[in-house]
C-alpha cells in the first residue's frame, strides 16, 4: 500500500477527543507540517458532519495541529503540483465545504494555532469563529510566492478579520507576521505563553459559553456567519429572523423568566 507523502503510518490524518462538551479535533499530519491534502480536508469536514450528528452534546470545537511545529503550514504543495485549471477549482472548492462545514456548525469553533497558520492554514482558521495563538506562532498567505493566490477563502475572511488594506498588504507581500503583530492586527482574539495555556484557555472559553443558552449562541452565530460581508439592510434582516427564532426556544422563556424570577436559569437547549 502507497503511504500519502508526509503521512504518519498507521494514523488517521484527523482525529475528534472528547472532553465533556467540548471536542477537539486534531489534524494530525505533523511531518508534513500538518498540510491540508484532499484526504486531509475531507477528514476535516468528516469531522465536523460527525459532530454535528451530536451537536446537542457539543457546546464548542478546538481545531489544533498535532507537533507544535504548525496548526497547519498551507494546502498540500504536492497535491497541488499536478492540477489542471478545473482540478483547482476542485481543490478550492473543498476548502470550501470544509469551511462551511465549519460556519454551519452550531456552537463556537476556535483554531488554536500552535506555530505555522500560512496559506490553507490560516484559511481554515479563518473559517473558524476565533483564533487564539501561542505567542511563537507566525500567519501568512504565501501563496503568490508559489505563483497562487489563497483558494480557500483567504480573499474574503482576511480583509474581513484584518481590513482591506493590511490583507492586501499580507496577501501581496506573503510575508509572514507574528502571534503580537496577528493580535494587533485584530486576526487573533487572543495570546497565550505555551500549548498547554493555549488549550486551557480555549477551553475555559467554551465553558464560559456553555453556561448560556445554547440555542441563543447558535443564532447569534448564525446571524453573524451569514450576514458578514451582505449590506446593512440585508443583515439586520438576518437579524430581525435569528432575533424571532429566539422567541421559539424554550431556553428564551427561561433565561427571561429566571431573571424576573431572580434565579439563576435552567437552561435545556431547546
Ligand atoms: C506540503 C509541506 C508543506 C505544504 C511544509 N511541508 N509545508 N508539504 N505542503 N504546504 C513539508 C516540507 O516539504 C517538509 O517535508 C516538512 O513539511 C517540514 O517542512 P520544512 O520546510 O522542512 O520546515 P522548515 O524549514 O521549518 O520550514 C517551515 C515552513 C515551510 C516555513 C512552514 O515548510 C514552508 O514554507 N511551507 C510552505 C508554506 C506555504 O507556502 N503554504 C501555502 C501553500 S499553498 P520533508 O519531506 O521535506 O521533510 C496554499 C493554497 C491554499 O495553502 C488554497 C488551495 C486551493
Amino acid at each position: 500500500m502507497t503511504e500519502e507523502h508526509g503521512t504518519d503510518e498507521h494514523r488517521p490524518p484527523v482525529r475528534i477527543e472528547r472532553d465533556g462538551v467540548v471536542a477537539t479535533v486534531v489534524i494530525d499530519r505533523p511531518k508534513a507540517l500538518n498540510a491540508l491534502s484532499p484526504d486531509v480536508l475531507r477528514a476535516v469536514a468528516d469531522a465536523f458532519d460527525a459532530l454535528r450528528a451530536e451537536a446537542d452534546a457539543v457546546r464548542g470545537v478546538i481545531v489544533v495541529g498535532e507537533g507544535g511545529r504548525a496548526f497547519v503550514a498551507g494546502a498540500d504543495i504536492r497535491s497541488l503540483s499536478t492540477l489542471t485549471p478545473e482540478e483547482g477549482a476542485e481543490s478550492a472548492r473543498l476548502g470550501h465545504r470544509v469551511a462551511a462545514a465549519i460556519e454551519g456548525f452550531p456552537a463556537p469553533v476556535i483554531a488554536c494555532v500552535d506555530g505555522f497558520a500560512l496559506g490553507g492554514g490560516l484559511e481554515l482558521a479563518l473559517a473558524c469563529d476565533l483564533i487564539y495563538a501561542t505567542e511563537s506562532s507566525s500567519f501568512g498567505q504565501p501563496e503568490v510566492r508559489l505563483g497562487l493566490i489563497p483558494g480557500f477563502g483567504g480573499t474574503v475572511r482576511l480583509p474581513r478579520a484584518v481590513g482591506l488594506p493590511l490583507a492586501k498588504e499580507l496577501i501581496f507581500t506573503g510575508r509572514r507576521i507574528d502571534a503580537a503583530t496577528a493580535e494587533a492586527a485584530g486576526l487573533v482574539a487572543r495570546r497565550f505563553p505555551d500549548r498547554d495555556a493555549l488549550l486551557a484557555g480555549a477551553r475555559a472559553t467554551i465553558d464560559e459559553v456553555a453556561e448560556n443558552a445554547w440555542t441563543a449562541v447558535a443564532l447569534a452565530k448564525r446571524v453573524l456567519v451569514e450576514a458578514a460581508g451582505t449590506p446593512t439592510a440585508t443583515a439586520t434582516d438576518l437579524e430581525v429572523a435569528g432575533f424571532a427564532d429566539a422567541f421559539r426556544t424554550e431556553d428564551m422563556r427561561e433565561g427571561v423568566a429566571a431573571f424576573i424570577e431572580k434565579r439563576e436559569p435552567e437552561f435545556s437547549g431547546h
